[in-house]
């Protein structure tokens, strides 16, 4: 074969495979509702390489008696993984929540052991509330909680190499404790949804269960994989 024929073959080949490439990374960013018509046009083999876009529930303040358990029933019946930021001084009251929360699969943080606020002059006696909610914590999942939702979001990066803890802030703020109505909160977070956010609530309010449930069936409709937050602040 000659060689210039060799050559445009070889560019053919390099054009397609950067074609298929393009499709791929397309098809990646295609949205569920549109996973029908890919089955139609490409098949099944198009449609397991779609990525679903990764959201986090997380759920402070608790575990709460009533709320946390209903909540926990819905999540599994739903298969999904959610973020628990608990208070050391409710982990202590209801082991047995805890204990379900963990072998459900969910993700355990650390939120304080009585909801303390971090100032200037209050330092150490926030890293013994850390340190004593992590042990509450361990004592019944045998895992250190490696992650803090600091209340009010008021952080100190010393804490992260004092206790290899890190702070896991969020983007979707629905202001679930202001409001009764499930359906005002279910307006403000499907609004503000997108890709690899992280959405606050609290499991102490009826409204916010029912509204954090009725999330996860909207938002897997749309194409949405309800993960825990390190796997998004892995990546
Ligand atoms: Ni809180």
């Amino acid at each position: 074969m000659r060689k210039w024929l060799k050559i445009a073959l070889l560019d053919l080949l390099l054009l397609l495979l950067i074609g298929m490439e393009y499709h791929c990374a397309e098809t990646k960013m295609v949205q569920n509702r549109d996973v029908e018509a890919e089955i139609d046009t490409f098949g099944e083999g198009t449609v397991s390489q779609t990525t679903p876009k990764k959201i986090a529930l997380t759920f402070d303040d608790g575990p709460s008696a009533i709320y946390t358990t209903r909540l926990l029933d819905g999540l599994r019946k739903r298969g999904v993984h959610a973020t628990f930021f608990l208070l050391g001084e409710k982990v202590e009251q209801y082991p047995d929540i805890v204990r379900t929360m963990y072998e459900d699969g969910h993700l355990i943080g650390n939120h304080t052991y009585s909801h303390m606020q971090l100032t200037s002059a209050n330092m150490d006696r926030f890293e013994e509330e850390l340190r004593k909610t992590d042990e509450a914590v361990y004592a019944i999942t045998g895992e250190h909680t490696e992650y803090v939702r600091p209340p009010y979001g008021i952080w100190n990066k010393r804490y992260e190499e004092d206790l290899n803890m890190l702070p896991v802030l969020w983007n979707v703020d629905p202001k679930d404790w202001c409001t009764p109505d499930a359906g005002t909160v279910i307006t403000r977070i499907t609004e503000h949804a997108e890709e690899n956010a992280i959405i606050l609530l609290h499991d102490c309010y009826a409204s916010s269960v029912e509204a954090a449930l009725r999330v996860v069936d909207i938002l897997q409709a749309q194409g949405y994989e309800f993960v825990t937050v390190d796997e998004l602040i892995m990546e």
